[in-house]
């Protein structure tokens, strides 16, 4: 196929504005699927075959952006397509950034105007203000109905411009998607840049230096259809002997081994950004989960696994997501398909320690928190990571998301109207504050109509601190956290009060049991920082009333049963022998 004659473009939408919708339409005027079969959401189903991962990659969600840019620039342009009813939201605002800042032509297309509560003149002013498009002649498109639909392609070979790449220059080939397959193993989505990639030819990996050789390798028509090779300006799939989706790194660049050639800019390798400890409820399960792990871990390149051990709940792995969103899915996935029962502790996102004599080192658990006499003498600071939020949000709920945002230690950098109903905010924020129920907490403030996304913002000086939490006097390492200062006490006391508070709870919360009964003694917990106690709570001892069996008369007797009981206390005591079950973990940090 010319160069000239290919477009390679991609959808950029909210989720449910209709990427897959219109691409279902586009296939079919395509003629690539027929129109009269029940191929109702080809695309969904084809992701939906493969893996959930893969799907909530589709759907853009902000844990993903990285590889969303790098499925943008495999293409020369994209389609943004707006509801015009909700109309625009912050997942096309920050897609549209990424694909501008990509130089990538952008159509903007306005879908679902067959909705009675479609208002396309509001929606286009939305368009022409915020992205400075030339709205004049927008398709006004139903992707269910069809109506307009013809009018996109026409646009995209007049306004994208076809790929430019040479036949005849060295093997240039980017990769930008990829998933397990059972049968094949990992499938890869590649762009040809530049040459000419055939069956049978061996590649290397810019940036891994691995070997590999072409098994089978074709176009996505849409299922897979071999053509035995891809040229310069295609986009395609190619099979080769990766046996995980860790060794397909999202943004590498392969070329034929005999000619090397400069990868392609913008490959950033797979950067977990929220780390937590899981570990079985069971701890004879163990072997059982670590299979499932790897076996999870297989066809997702992006979690990062270490094994971990802690003194509360035993074995167990720190794992690395993308974000919060991917690690429940992680968690779902591992509890749905491997039945697993799993405590995840509270995520932690990266800190960054820097040194006196310049060092730096990533800090992902609670546990390799400096100490306080490294503190005062190698370190120079501690930092944490930030991100740029972005929310819009009809105008009535805004003051109740900016107290939101606020107390998340949010700074606002932005404050726009998108219309006259609807606002646009910017903060930078630290994403230790988005990781922990953001997303939640804003979409009850606003009745679900505030959406938001966000984008790295590198790492700023923070003050943060180590909270433990300590029952009869012992740290518990499973509930530590690192927090800023600012937050300490009202976190403290909060988390005090929920593990004495088994009764405002529905279930019995946080049972610190001894055997199966309740305590023969009294339980102080307590949050500290060092060794400065914070919030203190107690759970008072539960004298059982061993001597109501005695009727009256024999004093010795009496006398004798409470002194064993004092004494179980002493012993208990000293021993500190407090036997929290893992369930007691489960509940207090799924709860929180
Ligand atoms: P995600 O994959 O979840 O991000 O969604 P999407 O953007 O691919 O949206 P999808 O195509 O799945 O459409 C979401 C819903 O909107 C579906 O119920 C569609 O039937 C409906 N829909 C899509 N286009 C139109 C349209 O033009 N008019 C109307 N009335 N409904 C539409």
């Amino acid at each position: 196929i010319p160069a000239e004659n290919i477009r390679n473009f991609s959808i950029i939408a909210h989720v449910d504005h209709g990427k897959s919708t219109l691409a279902d339409r586009l296939l079919e005027l395509t003629g690539t699927i027929n129109s009269h079969h029940s191929h109702s959401q080809v695309l969904d189903k084809l992701t939906v075959e493969r893996e959930r991962g893969i799907t909530i990659k589709a759907q853009g969600h902000v844990d993903f952006n990285y590889e969303v840019s790098r499925s943008l620039a495999a293409c020369q342009g994209t389609i943004l397509l707006v509801d015009a009813a909700q109309g625009l939201q912050a997942q096309t605002v920050a897609n549209f950034w990424l694909a501008y800042n990509q130089e990538l032509s952008i159509i903007p297309v306005v879908n679902k105007v067959d909705l009675p509560a479609a208002d396309v003149e509001r929606v286009t002013k939305q368009i022409q203000s915020t992205f400075e498009l030339d709205t004049t002649n927008i398709a006004l498109i139903s992707a269910k109905t069809g109506l307009n639909v013809d009018k996109i392609l026409p646009n995209v070979i007049e306004k994208i411009p076809h790929p430019t790449g040479d036949v005849n220059e060295s093997l240039k080939a980017f990769l930008f998607d990829s998933w397990y397959d059972t049968y094949v193993g990992v499938v890869c989505l590649m762009a040809i840049v530049n040459g000419k990639l055939q069956k049978g030819d061996k590649i290397v990996s810019a940036h891994s230096g691995n070997k590999y050789e072409v098994a089978d390798i074709g176009i996505m028509h849409p299922e897979q259809v071999p053509t035995g090779y891809l040229h310069a300006g295609q986009v395609g799939y190619v099979i080769c002997n990766m046996k995980a989706a860790a060794e397909a790194h999202i943004g590498d660049t392969f070329y034929h081994i005999k000619s090397p050639v400069d990868p392609l800019p913008g490959f950033e390798p797979a950067k977990p950004m929220v780390f937590a400890g899981i570990f079985p409820i069971d701890t004879n399960e163990f072997n059982k989960l670590d299979e499932s792990i790897a076996k999870l871990t297989l066809n997702d390149a992006s979690v990062s696994v270490q094994k971990e051990t802690s003194t509360a709940l035993g074995q167990g792995w720190r794992i690395g997501f993308l974000g919060t969103l991917h690690m429940d899915v992680f968690q779902q996935r591992l509890e749905e398909e491997y039945d697993a029962n799993v405590i995840i502790t509270q995520p932690t996102v990266p800190y960054k320690i820097i040194y006196r004599d310049g060092a730096s080192k990533l800090i992902r658990n609670p546990s390799e928190f400096p100490e306080s006499n490294e503190m005062t003498h190698k370190i120079i600071e501690l930092q944490e990571p930030m991100v740029m939020v972005t929310v819009i949000a009809p105008e009535e709920y805004i003051g109740s998301i900016m107290d939101l945002c606020g107390s998340r230690r949010g700074e606002q950098l932005e404050y726009n109207y998108l219309d006259e109903l609807r606002v646009i905010m910017r903060y930078s924020m630290p994403l230790a504050e988005i990781v922990t129920d953001f997303h939640d907490d804003l979409k009850s403030r606003s009745s679900g109509y505030a959406s938001f996304d966000y984008e790295d913002m590198g790492y700023q000086p923070s003050d943060i601190v180590k909270m433990n939490v300590l029952i009869n006097k012992k740290p518990v390492d499973a509930l530590a956290a690192i927090l800023h200062r600012s937050q300490v006490s009202s976190i403290g006391r909060e988390w005090a009060k929920k593990l004495n508070n088994n009764k405002t709870k529905t279930k019995n919360y946080f049972y610190l049991k001894i055997s199966s009964k309740r305590q023969l003694y009294e339980v102080v917990i307590q949050t500290a920082i060092g060794g400065k106690v914070v919030a203190r709570e107690t759970i008072p001892a539960m004298r059982k009333n061993v001597t109501a069996k005695c009727y009256g008369g024999d004093v010795t007797r009496k006398m004798k049963l409470l002194e064993k009981q004092k004494e179980g206390k002493k012993k208990m005591k000293m021993i500190g022998n407090i036997e929290l079950p893992q369930k007691a973990f489960y509940d207090f940090l799924s709860k929180r």
